[in-house]
């Protein structure tokens, strides 16, 4: 093995230890004008979970008895969009939508088209891509949405079913990724998280989507965000792996990232097709130092980092009459304890916080 991962969990069964937070009214300053965290990076993404809910189970996310939220605990649309729109007022400029699976939100159309009036710049979505037809995903591209991520881990439906736990198969999730580009919601971004022993043996066929499809394919590195906690060091296949496994069969030409805060590493086929690989080393080489986003989770829980234990609740702002500058100063507070990293080392960490599906992508 030639690479030097950072890390072992020892601890991948203990008891997340979550803390949540109420920010004081008005936060650290009386009227930020953007959000900067201690370590001097300013946010330009938010990632908002529109629901915490999927019809999938992926194995390295959600178990089959998670527990859902309550209906009276998630955010509404017009809460979604008030914080958007403070959020605007503070520098961000992408949104990207995320879930649980964001397609069963029933209005989603509708909240699009109001974070576009909003004035968010870009505003992209992760889906399973199981739910949304051609016609559902032409209309979200005209209320607004700009990009679409797909995930799918696997061509075989044995796995397929063995990793989502869904009676979805392969091709309806291949055709959204096909419907997505023709109905123009591009750059098609296509998640594989890849896992040792389950699905590594297919990475050439899946980074082949990219060629077939014209999309960009990002392999993920495997991180322990999964409620079954199921993660392993020895699970985890490092980006640099990846890369020399491709290379293999298709000579890959290096094009760095999309920006720096993106956090794929991007290659193009030396011969010419069409086509993106990327890969994000969340694990053997995080990308931390130029992080620019900030999550909300559905029920309103500001997480400045994936792996934050300290989470942030607007809700009872948001709930309570607080006036802007209040929110805007919550949002500046927790932004500002945004920690340096996700590192996942021997000593100090322990687990997740929430599990991926809680968060969103
Ligand atoms: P856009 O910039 O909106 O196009 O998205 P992106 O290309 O930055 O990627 P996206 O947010 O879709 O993230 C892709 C995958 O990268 C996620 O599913 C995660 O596995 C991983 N990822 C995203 N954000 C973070 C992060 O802040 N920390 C870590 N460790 N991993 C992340
Ligand atoms: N490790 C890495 N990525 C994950 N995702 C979900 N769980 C994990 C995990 N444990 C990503 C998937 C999906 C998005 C919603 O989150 O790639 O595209
Ligand atoms: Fe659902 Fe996505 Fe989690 Fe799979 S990874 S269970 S599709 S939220």
């Amino acid at each position: 093995m030639t690479y030097s991962l950072p890390v072992v969990v020892e601890s991948a069964n203990a008891a997340p230890v979550v803390r949540t937070l109420t920010p004081s009214a008005g936060g650290l300053k009386q009227s930020p004008t953007t959000l900067v965290d201690s370590y001097g990076r300013t946010i330009r993404d938010l990632r908002l979970s529109l629901t915490d809910r999927c019809n999938f189970r992926c194995v390295y996310c959600m178990d089959p008895d998670v527990r859902f939220m309550r209906k009276v605990e998630l955010l509404t649309d017009t809460e979604m969009l008030r914080l958007v729109k403070v959020c605007v007022g503070l520098g961000v400029r992408r949104v990207r939508l995320t879930g649980g699976e964001p397609t069963l939100h029933p209005t989603l159309t509708a909240l699009i088209r109001d974070l576009r009036d909003a004035g968010v710049e870009d505003i992209a979505m992760t889906t399973n891509g199981s739910v949304a037809t051609r016609e559902e995903l032409r209309a979200l591209k005209n209320s607004g949405l700009d990009r679409l991520s797909v995930s799918i881990d696997t061509l075989r439906e044995d796995r397929f079913t063995q990793i989502t736990r869904s009676s979805t198969g392969v091709a309806r999730v291949l055709q959204t990724i096909a419907d997505a580009r023709d109905v123009g919601l591009t750059p098609v971004k296509v998640n594989v998280v890849v896992m040792r022993g389950f699905n590594d043996d297919e990475l050439v066929d899946l980074a082949g989507l990219a060629r077939e499809y014209g999309v960009d394919v990002r392999l993920i590195e495997y991180m322990p965000l999964d409620s079954g906690k199921r993660w392993t060091m020895e699970k985890v296949v490092t980006a640099d792996e990846m890369v020399e496994r491709i290379s293999a069969e298709h000579e890959l030409a290096p094009i760095g990232r999309e920006r720096k805060q993106s956090p794929a590493t991007g290659y193009t086929f030396a011969d010419g097709k069409p086509g993106r690989i990327g890969v994000i080393a969340s694990v053997s080489k995080p990308f931390c130092g130029a992080c620019s986003r900030l999550r909300v989770t559905a029920d309103g829980k500001v997480m400045p980092c994936l792996f934050s234990r300290d989470e942030w609740d607007l809700r009872p702002l948001l709930r309570s009459g607080a006036s802007d500058d209040a929110i805007a100063g919550a949002l500046a507070e927790a932004t500002w304890s945004k920690q340096a990293g996700g590192q996942i080392t021997t000593t100090d960490y322990s687990a997740e916080s929430r599990p991926m599906s809680a968060i969103g992508g």
